[in-house]
């Protein structure tokens, strides 16, 4: 009875203060040493279809299997351990363990971050492939430690594009309109900028907001697009292409610092290698979305960038000269482009 009372008490502090650590035993080779599994806690804010969640449920097969069942990953999606900005304090806290959020929930701890999640920074899938698979951007995600949390690295979001109830082709359609953005005030200028009016917001409010006319329209890549149904309330998708934001891999510090140097050095390895199949798989679900999208009516419509990008240009400039990192950072990142 003790001994099941313990238990519980055990499996209840695993819940509320950290890594959960099953109890069953697992052998680890013919020495038969007893490893205890320790269960990561990932908040995810989509869906399990979602080519990052999918990304991840590989990596935590491998990483169970290289680490010989030391670790593994329980991932949470659909916000339900709350919203990204929320999943911050958790591993902030080290309630869990990681979380992926936009780059726009870290602008607000460290403002540098703008530069890495600004409009048109990358040409094309492949050179934000370039970047996120070398170590040009390991300064700045350093540089959060003092929070309480680190940046592993970041993955692919595709590229985001506006979408409303009507084409927009250039700057002047903007006019009057209201689009949501993340909640950073870079988003907001990125909108005011193109020609129309940035409505900072949380994901989860977007398609309401459209349904009941406080917004027109909202800007993301066709995977969310599909996925929460946006099509439904705006169903015109114009290839502005503006943003290709990063989705960034957070894990709590403590718990990353005291991690045993062997495993550390297998985990790192990959999450290398999970960022760079996260690509592969984001492409592969593009295509799906835009079908399922178009087969309830949605419209994409290819259009001319330049203006665009003319119009962004004094925010490029205004966030890549704020210092020497954001100078650097951004100098090196384009580097990267052909
Ligand atoms: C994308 C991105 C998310 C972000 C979301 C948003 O889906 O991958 O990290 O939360 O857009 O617009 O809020």
């Amino acid at each position: 009875m003790k001994k099941i009372l313990m238990i519980g008490a055990i499996a209840l502090l695993g819940v509320l203060g950290g890594c959960g650590k099953e109890t069953e035993k697992k052998e680890e080779n013919v020495a038969a040493k007893p490893v205890e599994t320790q269960v990561l806690k990932v908040a995810f804010n989509q869906s399990d279809k979602h080519p990052q969640y999918k990304a991840l449920e590989k990596f935590s097969e491998e990483l169970e299997k290289e680490t010989n069942g030391a670790y593994k990953l329980e991932i949470s999606p659909n916000e339900l351990l709350g919203d990204q900005r929320a999943a911050t304090e958790l591993v902030q806290n080290g309630v869990i363990q990681m979380a992926v959020v936009g780059n726009p929930v870290v602008e607000s701890f460290n403002q540098d971050f703008a530069v890495i999640g600004l409009p048109y920074l990358y040409d094309n899938m492949e050179h934000q492939k370039k970047v996120f698979t070398s170590d040009v951007l390991k300064p700045i995600f350093k540089s959060v430690a003092p929070n309480g949390f680190e940046v592993l690295g970041a993955f692919t979001a595709g590229g985001r594009c506006l979408y409303t109830d009507k084409p927009m082709t250039k700057p002047e359609d903007l006019k009057g309109y209201k689009f949501r953005v993340m909640q950073s005030d870079t988003m907001k200028k990125m909108i005011d900028y193109m020609g129309g009016i940035g409505t900072p917001m949380a994901q989860g409010e977007v398609y309401t907001a459209i349904q009941q006319g406080v917004i027109e329209g909202g800007e993301n890549n066709e995977v969310t697009y599909a996925d929460l149904k946006h099509y439904e309330v705006a169903p015109y998708f114009s290839y502005t292409n503006h943003l290709m934001v990063p989705d960034l891999i957070i894990i709590n510090e403590d718990f990353y610092q005291n991690m045993d140097g062997d495993k550390r050095a297998i985990f790192d390895r990959l999450v290398k290698e999970t960022i760079e199949n996260e690509f592969q798989v984001w492409n592969e679900n593009v295509e799906k979305s835009k079908k399922l999208a178009m087969d309830n009516g949605a419209q994409f419509i290819e259009i001319d960038i330049k203006p665009f990008q003319e119009r962004i240009k004094p925010l490029q400039e205004d966030v890549a000269n704020r210092n020497e990192m954001t100078k650097k950072i951004y100098d090196d990142v384009r580097a990267l482009a052909d």
